[in-house]
């Protein structure tokens, strides 16, 4: 005891010295991502609090693209830093992906938070992690605290389950999902904050389910205070809203196949948008507190905010009544805004992506570059970000700007509307997107693995993407595409500078004439002998260069990335696909009770037409919710099966239930 009083005034005197050194120097970092948010639908602007809070103090990015417009490789990528193609997460269920997967794969050893911990941070996550997370599954690891929703309750808006740091599942009981973890995100920070004081940066990921719909494909289930909101709102009739044969006829497979939308499809896409909106108010609410909070301890200005989503969202645009998957704009150009020390008040144009995210976290963390991991695919956005103006950006940060955005998709793809609902078992698709800085050029160029379909889009003088100019190329078209299909023979399976800066790969090759299989002779005349954009490549030097490229493309349309099927690999290394920062071996089964309960029998969701978190849940304390916070039993746990005859106590009698 008297050792221990002795300590105490140095132990003292040391807190109060680490306070004053850190809390200038390391901000705080909150990165909030909603589940299936569109930009291009406009639901931004049915948000007060992420406009007030965020985007009027800080930059709102009109380019910001996710490269795998579905939720797990989207949060994988965001993870790790790495496009879908190196972490071979590529789908939400097995054998493509889910949580399983990356878990066995190793890439969760060295990860964002395990970074951020070594940057001195303390590192929290609430929310969806991965679909596959469920009742037994053995925790994500760098998380100081985490509490995450569970499969097969992770779609259940009106019913909560989530387990905190890896112990049991617990429920609670007539709460909305966004409310509990509005609650658990204040508490958090509180925590955070109080627990040594100002002494460590925190990282917080919050991930709200919602806009995200219903398990079967029904509409969100919005809180009860907001459940009337925006009567006779529906999905905005853009130029490419359910269009006719004329502007359809471009299309590809399945897509190209839809008829147009009948009234009681599109009634069902109205009742879709207003249920979005009416969601995102909870997620809009999460907003208002934390900044209300943060700003009530004075930490709000040393504080990063990010707010986005995994994957864009399409309603209506081009026949499809909903989803997301394509490789067209409302799928994968996505909310982004952040405001923090540093960032001005301004619209960026600059392209970015989920890829950039991690190296940016880690540079905002101050962590040092040579102590970051090797296999990133991005680069860091924090110069850019804290630039005055687009301008300036490109003056001052010449080197980390880009204009080509890579994106992939692998599998199957579902149309989520309510009793419509359709899957497609048949969307794999490689894309190749050029956001020239300024509006100069834009294109969409996508190879789809059913019928070897090809897709040219000018996305300046066709923003709505409905005029495929690779049906009747002319010989300037040709020209054109046979640079972009170059270009996407890179970027689809590219590797740290070979995703930065993948125009060098080509000038390498025009130089060396180094070209994998056979070999032609290249007659060019090497004039500059190098090119590192799209308007310098289009000089009529590199014709015949590009014309003797390979096309990219699949052999076999296959629910998953597989090598000999996505050849060729340019440059040739690029084929290791990230394998050598992961562990190869790592294929799963089972969905792990996405859609199975219990005893084996789909999952029964709540009553959709009840609704929690009414006005005074709005202001509840998180000691109410804690009141009726309850433990679920090993059988409620899901995904066990009592062992038939086993009379033994406990747990012994319960065996992991495998779905097929
Ligand atoms: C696409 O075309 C190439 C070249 O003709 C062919 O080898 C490949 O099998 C085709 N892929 C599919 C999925 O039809
Ligand atoms: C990606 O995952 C699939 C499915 O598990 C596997 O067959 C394939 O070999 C993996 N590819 C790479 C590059 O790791
Ligand atoms: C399986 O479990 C569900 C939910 O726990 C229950 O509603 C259903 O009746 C059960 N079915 C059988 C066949 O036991």
């Amino acid at each position: 005891m008297a050792i221990l009083l002795c300590l105490l005034p140095l132990l003292l005197v040391l807190t109060l010295t680490t306070t004053g050194t850190h809390a200038t120097s390391k901000p705080n970092i909150i990165l909030i991502i909603s589940d299936d948010q569109d930009l291009h639908l406009g639901s931004l602007s049915y948000m007060p609090n992420v406009q007030s809070s965020i985007i009027s103090s800080g930059l709102l990015s009109t380019s910001h693209f996710g490269p795998t417009p579905l939720c797990c490789p989207a949060r994988a990528t965001l993870l790790r830093g790495q496009t879908a193609h190196n972490t071979n997460i590529t789908h939400v269920g097995p054998p493509g992906g889910a949580y399983r997967k990356f878990l066995n794969s190793g890439q969760m050893d060295s990860y964002l938070p395990v970074w951020l911990q070594e940057a001195g941070y303390r590192t929290g996550y609430l929310g969806k992690f991965m679909n596959g997370f469920n009742s037994r599954t053995p925790e994500p690891p760098g998380w100081d605290e985490q509490d995450l929703l569970t499969a097969p309750w992770i779609y259940d808006f009106n019913h909560v389950v989530m387990r905190r740091n890896g112990e049991k599942p617990v429920e609670y009981p007539g709460w909305h999902q966004t409310d509990v973890l509005r609650m658990k995100a204040l508490a958090l920070v509180e925590k955070f904050t109080e627990e040594d004081g100002e002494a460590k940066p925190f990282y917080l990921e919050i991930a709200p389910v919602s806009p995200h719909v219903r398990l079967g494909g029904f509409p969100t289930v919005p809180l009860e205070r907001h459940k009337n909101y925006f009567p006779g709102v529906g999905a905005p009739r853009m130029p490419n809203w359910n269009p006719p044969d004329y502007l359809h006829q471009g299309k590809p497979g399945w897509v190209g196949e839809l008829e147009q939308m009948s009234d009681d499809v599109i009634e069902m896409v109205d009742k879709s948008m207003r249920a979005r909106l009416q969601g995102l108010q909870g997620v809009d609410e999460i907003v208002d507190d934390v900044v209300e909070l943060l700003e009530k301890k004075g930490l709000l200005e040393n504080t990063y905010i990010i707010y986005t989503t995994d994957n864009g969202f399409h309603l209506g645009q081009h026949r499809v009544p909903g989803g997301k998957g394509l490789p067209y704009i409302s799928d994968v150009n996505l909310p982004f805004a952040v405001r923090g020390p540093g960032i001005s008040n301004r619209v960026s144009a600059t392209p970015q992506s989920h890829v950039d995210i991690a190296p940016t976290l880690l540079d905002i963390a101050g962590l040092p570059q040579e102590d970051w991991p090797e296999f990133f695919d991005g680069r860091s956005l924090l110069p850019e970000w804290q630039s005055a103006s687009d301008e300036e950006a490109l003056l001052t940060n010449h080197a980390v700007l880009r204009e080509e955005i890579n994106v992939e998709y692998w599998g199957s793809s579902t149309a989520p509307a309510g009793p419509y609902t359709k899957h497609y078992q048949e969307n794999s698709h490689k894309s190749l997107r050029l956001v020239a800085q300024g509006g100069k050029h834009g294109w969409l160029f996508n190879k789809w693995c059913m019928g070897n379909f090809t897709e040219l889009y000018d996305t300046v003088a066709d923003p709505y993407e409905l005029h495929n100019l690779a049906m009747k190329p002319d010989k300037e078209t040709k020209r054109l595409m046979s640079r972009l299909s170059g270009l996407l023979l890179v970027t689809k399976s590219c590797g740290m500078d070979t995703c930065r800066t993948p125009w060098s790969v080509l000038a390498e090759a025009y130089r060396n004439s180094a070209m994998t299989g056979p070999q032609p002779v290249l007659q060019v005349p090497l004039l500059e002998n190098t090119f590192g954009t799209l308007d310098q490549a289009m000089h009529s030097s590199y014709d015949d260069f590009f014309a003797q490229l390979p096309s990219p493309g699949f052999q076999f349309c296959l629910n998953y990335q597989s090598t000999s099927n996505e050849g060729p690999y340019f440059p040739p290394e690029s084929e290791d696909l990230g394998r050598r920062f992961r562990r190869a071996e790592a294929s799963i089964e089972s969905t792990e009770g996405m859609y199975y309960t219990t005893n084996g029998t789909l999952y029964v969701e709540s009553n959709p037409d009840e609704y929690f978190g009414d006005a005074q849940q709005r202001h509840a304390s998180i000691d109410e919710l804690h009141a009726i916070a309850r433990t679920l039993t090993n059988e409620e746990m899901g995904f066990e099966v009592k062992i038939e005859g086993c009379n033994a106590p406990d747990s012994a009698c319960w065996e992991l239930f495998e779905d097929d």
